[in-house]
């Protein structure tokens, strides 16, 4: 589904349940290697709600520094694991002529968590398009424009739906406002997992 024209697409159920449960198992493998850490924000120092790993070359994080990408996770230092096949093949079904993605981020959502309306600007090419998927419980997306402050826009992310941010709108705004508990059965503690794939470098 096409939600704007030359910007954003959605596949709804794009995954297969088999498909789905096999990534949550790829991501959930790697967690030991790359425990979830907790980003605080910038200049206040506040936790955020949402839990963090990255896989790939390099990884997003946020902390009193500041928004960046490092190749080493924040609390072992060890480099990312590489990004599981299963995550690289939507990619290369999607998006057949553009580079590979060097950067996996994986934001664990529990009942309560949300995501603040932002950019994903810290990449060095915005001309390669921003994939997501969704895994779990179905969350509220909330996508604007390039503006801060302009009109926005809500829709429902279920488990095994991908989301492309390209063209325009690669610096929409967006963020998501709750995740609504028990709405699906693929993750045995409920919540949601969101698995973004960029290039970053
Ligand atoms: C993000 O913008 O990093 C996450 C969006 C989502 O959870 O769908
Ligand atoms: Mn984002």
């Amino acid at each position: 589904m096409l939600i704007r024209p030359g910007g954003t697409e959605l596949y709804t159920d794009y995954l297969s349940l088999a498909a789905q449960t096999d990534m949550v198992a790829a991501v959930r493998s790697l967690l030991n290697a790359a425990p979830l850490y907790t980003p605080t924000m910038p200049r206040t120092g506040k936790s955020m709600s949402v839990r963090m790993t990255n896989f790939g070359k390099t990884g997003w994080m946020s902390d009193h520094k500041g928004y960046r990408y490092q190749v080493n996770h924040p609390d072992t230092g060890a480099p990312w694991p590489d990004i599981p096949e299963s995550i690289l093949s939507v990619w290369r079904d999607l998006l057949p002529d553009q580079p590979l993605p060097d950067a996996c981020l994986v934001n664990f959502y529990d009942q309560d968590a949300k995501m603040g309306l932002h950019q994903d600007r810290d990449e060095q090419d915005f001309s390669v398009p921003v994939l997501s998927i969704s895994l779990g419980d179905t969350a509220l997306f909330r996508l604007g424009g390039t503006k801060r402050g302009g009109k926005t826009q809500s829709f429902r992310l279920s488990s095994g739906d991908v989301m492309l941010l390209r063209g325009e709108d690669r610096l929409a705004f967006h963020g998501i406002d709750r995740i609504y508990p028990g709405t699906s059965q693929l993750l045995k503690n409920g919540g949601r997992i969101n698995v973004t794939l960029r290039k970053a470098l």
